[in-house]
């Protein structure tokens, strides 16, 4: 048996001691990726999740925004993060009081707020997006409101990155994902001239530039879909590390070249956390009602928006 079979054990039986689930991103270890996680995929999928499991308990396999979105929705489940320390470098790029001094700078423009920030900046938005449906809510918000203009938040490459995909005028914030935009443009010719014929796809927290080298730019579910879908011989995924390992095992066909980048948040995550949360049941989330309310609307808002 592999050293991790027991702690798997332990974790799946205890889920079920507890009517509890594991929403694992598609960023996990492929450890609680395969073997423990009961919903994987991107953060609007896991969201979605939220919503319908009939589980008491929800643990976060993921960073501590997505266990607020969890919480945000679900009100009446106890949701759990295994490490308070899987914070995001876009989600403590801006405040709930940075997106009041926005909003009086620009009034009458929606505040489309991307799902990487805290329940504090979501509280503040007019709508949240994901990096799946990113444009569809940039085109829904605006025609609603009768503008053309939208103030994204808080992530300036998927802002400008969104603006080469619509009419309407982006004014984006000066936040940054610390894995995607160390991408470089050059990397990408140089990947190109090291393997010919490879397929790449970026995550739209790349750089424009990355995202202009690339075949196909989508949310970590999109770039799956599109490896299942299209079954390319060679493929680089432009993200973190653990895609490409967990989008392999179901795609065995598929060689994946790895220039990957890791989220040092995501990898607080582990095995051994994931046990200590569900049996001490520590790393609650909280969130003050009258703000969670003011962020539901806007996370439940984006849900009901069809693209
Ligand atoms: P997805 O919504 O595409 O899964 O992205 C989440 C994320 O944090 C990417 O860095
Ligand atoms: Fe945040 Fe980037 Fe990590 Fe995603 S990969 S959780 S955006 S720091």
């Amino acid at each position: 048996w592999p050293a991790y079979a027991p702690l798997v054990h332990a974790i799946n039986t205890l889920k079920k001691e507890k009517n509890a689930v594991i929403l694992a991103h598609n960023y996990m270890t492929p450890d609680i990726f395969g073997l423990v996680g009961d919903y994987v995929g991107d953060s609007l999928g896991l969201a979605i999740e939220a919503t319908k499991t009939d589980a008491e308990m929800i643990i976060q396999g993921g960073v501590h925004f997505m266990a607020e979105t969890s919480k945000i929705l679900c009100p009446i489940k106890r949701v759990f993060i295994p490490s308070m320390r899987a914070g995001c470098s876009l989600a403590s790029s801006i405040t709930g009081a940075d997106i009041r001094l926005i909003k009086q700078r620009y009034p009458g423009v929606p505040v489309v707020t991307y799902v990487n920030t805290s329940a504090d900046v979501k509280a503040e938005s007019d709508i949240c997006c994901t990096s799946s449906n990113a444009v569809a809510i940039v085109e829904h918000i605006t025609k609603e409101w009768g503008v053309n203009q939208v103030i994204m938040l808080p992530d300036e490459f998927l802002a400008k990155n969104v603006a080469k995909q619509t009419d309407v005028e982006v004014i984006a914030w000066h936040g940054r994902c610390e894995v995607h935009a160390r991408f470089s443009a050059e990397d990408v010719r140089d990947m190109r001239a090291a393997h010919p014929g490879v397929v790449v796809l970026a995550h739209p927290e790349c750089p424009p530039e990355v995202v202009a080298e690339s075949d196909f730019t989508g949310s970590t579910k999109a770039m799956s879909d599109y490896v299942t879908d299209h079954k390319p011989q060679n493929v680089i995924l432009l993200t973190e590390c653990s895609m490409s390992d967990n989008v392999a095992m179901a795609n065995p066909e598929t060689d994946f070249v790895r220039p990957c980048n890791l989220c040092p948040h995501m990898k607080r995550i582990t095995l051994e956390n994931i046990y200590e949360c569900l049996l001490n049941e520590t790393n609650e989330i909280f969130i003050p009602e009258d703000q969670r309310l003011r962020a539901f609307k806007a996370v439940q808002d984006m849900i009901e928006v069809k693209f």
